[in-house]
């Protein structure tokens, strides 16, 4: 299984089975996620007897990677064996029915980052030149995502994520844009990684923890540092799912 652990999750990869951690620097070609307190690790270990490989950190397009660079450590969960790679994030409300703190499972996503990582000569090795993006976020995983959070007694909420450039959060008239297109909520992460992942055929899907809501939503304005407030206070729940989750997804796996 791989996992990756976005905003406020990092410490998850402190606590698998028999832990090896291995920092981004010591490994070729894997790029450094802006200085932020913690440098980049992919730890190895086991939760529960599943094998995990998982990403400690990662890079954001925003940060000027290129899009190959941000989309490097999937492909290295990829190439390591993952039968599948859970995804999580921070994100911004904009169905009106959620709340911060609120997890939401991503059912389907907008690509509107203006990128994709599959642009350029494609590497037949990974995958085809026109993969298909209708079961991007693997059914399989959706549905025990459902049964992780009901057996985990973790509310659930599902929606369409939006991801956008970033780093400036959005206007009030583009996240009403984005309620007329169909997003839940919105972020700037995770959707190349589901489309490196699709391309290379291998069962991905995520959750994001609504942070905040979108601007606009209320006339608080946005800060990094209520984002990171609100997943500290979501982590127990967050961390819970992701544990119920891999397990129930590593035994389901065995047989893909
Ligand atoms: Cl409101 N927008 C974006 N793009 N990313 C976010 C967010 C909003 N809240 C948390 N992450």
């Amino acid at each position: 299984m791989g996992v990756v652990l976005g905003s406020g999750l990092g410490a998850w990869g402190d606590t698998l089975d028999g832990l090896v951690k291995v920092p981004y620097e010591a490994i070729p070609g894997m790029p450094q996620p802006a200085v932020h307190g913690h440098p980049g690790n992919l730890c190895v270990g086991q939760v529960g007897g599943v094998s995990v490989a998982c990403l400690q950190g990662r890079v954001h397009l925003y940060e000027g990677h290129a899009v190959e660079k941000a989309v490097f450590g999937v492909r290295l969960l990829a190439r390591l064996g993952c039968r599948a790679v859970l995804l999580t994030n921070a994100a911004g409300g904009i169905n009106a029915s959620f709340s911060p703190g609120d997890l939401m499972l991503i059912t389907d996503h907008l690509n509107l980052a203006g990128v994709n990582p599959l642009v350029g000569p494609n590497d037949a090795a990974l995958g085809t030149r026109f993969p298909d993006m209708t079961y991007a976020h693997d059914p399989r995983l959706l549905e025990l995502a459902r049964a992780a959070a009901a057996a985990a007694g973790v509310k659930l909420q599902q929606g369409v994520y939006a991801a956008m450039l970033g780093p400036s959060y959005e206007t009030p008239a583009e996240i009403r844009m984005l309620q007329v297109l169909g997003a839940d909520a919105v972020g700037m992460s995770t959707v190349p990684e589901i489309i490196a992942l699709r391309h290379m055929g291998v069962p991905a899907a995520a959750v994001s923890c609504i942070t905040n809501l979108a601007a606009g939503l209320t006339a608080a304005e946005l800060n990094h540092a209520e984002v990171e407030e609100t997943a500290r206070r979501s982590r127990a729940q967050f961390v819970e799912l992701l544990s119920t989750w891999v397990r129930r997804v590593g035994a389901a796996a065995e047989g893909w």
